[in-house]
């Protein structure tokens, strides 16, 4: 069986990195992808030869079609891939002070973004056996339960990226298209008080990577398990 092929956007650190981590432990290859080419370029190091190394700012149009362009050319289909792109702008922030500025730049990474990238992908994930979109959401952006005050453009943007699983689940029949929510995480965004390791967080990525029945589609996760929207 030929090895799975995964892009992950922004995996220099945090739980993109260790999803690609567990991805090569599982066999895959994994390109990384990040705005940042010498830290790209030091963390595909650490994965070893099974990892490479693409330059990609997911907000800017011409670097994402340079992305397809390069991994259509290296390796002629991609299998899975990993939304996993995020800013956090507003952890203090209220809903009322909340500017058009700060939810509109929330809003370019964490949701056109993926829509783009995504877009971008789709004829190399039509060429996959079995393609696979994982995005990368947040329980900060759960309808479901009590609701919260914390970081309005953040959790409006993630409850967005879950509608866009859902249409993409719909408008792309041969490709499983799911949303997961890692937890918190102790990582840059996630801070050094979270609970849950990376490790825990980016298991479910990889899960719905490789594991996950091919008909998984339209679902939300959090531990393998499915989660209220
Ligand atoms: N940690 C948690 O507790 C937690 C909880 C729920 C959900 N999540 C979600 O999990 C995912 C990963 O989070 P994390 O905790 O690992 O965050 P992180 O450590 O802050 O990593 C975010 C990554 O996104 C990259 N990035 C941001 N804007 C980019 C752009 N325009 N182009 C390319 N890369 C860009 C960052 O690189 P730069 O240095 O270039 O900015 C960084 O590599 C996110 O979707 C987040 O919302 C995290």
């Amino acid at each position: 069986m030929k090895a799975p092929i995964v892009l992950l956007t922004g995996a220099y650190r945090g739980i993109g990195f260790e999803a690609a981590r567990q991805f090569v432990a599982h066999g895959a290859r994994v390109i990384v992808t990040s705005r940042r080419r010498v830290r790209g370029e030091a963390a595909i190091t650490q994965l070893g030869p099974r990892a490479v190394f693409l330059e990609l700012d997911v907000t800017d149009g011409a670097s994402i079609v340079a992305a397809a362009a390069a991994v259509g050319a290296q390796f002629g289909r991609l299998d899975v891939l990993v939304n996993n792109t995020a800013v956090l702008l507003d952890p203090e922030g209220t809903l009322l002070d909340l500017s058009g500025e700060v939810l509109r730049a929330t809003l370019e990474t964490n949701l056109i973004a993926p829509l783009r990238v995504t877009q971008a992908m789709v004829p190399l994930l039509q060429r996959s056996a079995a393609p696979r979109v994982i995005n990368v959401a947040s329980g900060a952006g759960q309808l479901s339960g009590v609701p919260g005050t914390w970081a309005p453009a953040y959790s409006i943007s993630k409850t967005a990226l879950n509608m866009l699983t859902r249409q993409l689940s719909a408008a792309l029949p041969g490709i499983a298209v799911n949303s997961m929510c890692p937890g918190w995480c102790r990582t840059e965004m996630g801070g050094p008080d979270a609970p849950r390791s990376p490790e825990q967080g980016a298991d479910t990525i990889r899960w719905l990577g490789l594991e996950a029945p091919q008909s998984t589609t339209g679902g939300f996760f959090r531990d393998r398990l499915p989660l209220e929207w």
